[in-house]
């Protein structure tokens, strides 16, 4: 298993996202009231970074680009033209880190 040192949960503001690079991938960190989901960061759908998505109250975000929005805690494709599911991956919140198993 891989584990990455994502941010200081101070560091990623409530309805904010950040933009994580790893050596094999890119993953997308939400903050959504106090709570941390970790995502693939490219859309399911196309070339689009979901870590500039719209970031909703319920638990969601909206693709950037044709507006699928995907569900931050299964990765599950909510609508239309994404059909595929997000990867999420899980985080673990420790002494004030923000840590993400990769595998
Ligand atoms: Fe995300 Fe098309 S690239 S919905």
């Amino acid at each position: 298993m891989t584990r990455i040192t994502a941010c200081e949960t101070g560091a990623l503001a409530d309805g904010e996202a950040l933009k994580i690079d790893t050596p094999d991938r890119q993953i997308a960190l939400f903050n959504i009231n106090g709570t941390f989901y970790a995502t693939d960061d490219r859309c399911t759908h196309g070339n689009a970074s979901m870590s500039e998505g719209y970031i909703e109250d319920d638990g969601t975000v909206e693709c950037p680009l044709h507006a699928a929005r995907f569900c931050l805690k299964t990765g599950a494709a909510l609508c239309q033209p994404a059909t595929e599911a997000l990867r999420t991956y899980p985080v673990i919140i420790s002494e004030g880190m923000v840590y993400i198993d990769l595998e």
